[in-house]
């Protein structure tokens, strides 16, 4: 959904690679922060766009981070 929306893929991934897995490995090696991406991408954007009434993503917690059953 992103990658047909967001045509420029370095908006999200400036900050890591195109590679599975990359985010959980580079905050192992400390070389992203803990919510980075988090804050700096996914919540900066969707809140943004939730402010200029624009189609957007989830901003509440529970709705990217599902609880287990
Ligand atoms: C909204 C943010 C965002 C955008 C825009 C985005 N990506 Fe990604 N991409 C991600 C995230 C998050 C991951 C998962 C990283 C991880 O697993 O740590 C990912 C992973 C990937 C992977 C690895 C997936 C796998 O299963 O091997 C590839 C390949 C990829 N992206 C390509 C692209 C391409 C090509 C574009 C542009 C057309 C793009 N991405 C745009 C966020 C984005
Ligand atoms: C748009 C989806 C999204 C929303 C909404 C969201 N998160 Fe996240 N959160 C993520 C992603 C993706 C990561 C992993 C990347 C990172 O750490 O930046 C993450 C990581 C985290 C982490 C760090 C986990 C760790 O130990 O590395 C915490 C804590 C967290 N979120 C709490 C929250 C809280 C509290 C809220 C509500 C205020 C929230 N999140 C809302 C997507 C989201
Ligand atoms: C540059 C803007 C932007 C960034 C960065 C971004 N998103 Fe989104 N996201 C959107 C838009 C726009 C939509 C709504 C697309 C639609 O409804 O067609 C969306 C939708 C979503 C959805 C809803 C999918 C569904 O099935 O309804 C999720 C989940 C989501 N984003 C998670 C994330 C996570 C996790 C990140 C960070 C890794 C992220 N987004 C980064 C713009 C962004």
């Amino acid at each position: 959904m992103h990658q047909d929306n967001i045509k420029d893929c370095n908006v999200c991934h400036d900050l890591f690679p195109q590679k599975a897995g990359v985010i959980q490995d580079l905050k192992n090696q400390e070389k992203l922060k803990k919510k980075q991406v988090m804050n700096k991408k996914c919540l900066k954007c969707h809140r943004a766009k939730k402010k200029a009434g624009e189609k957007t993503g989830p901003t509440s917690c529970s709705k990217c981070h599902l609880k287990p059953e």
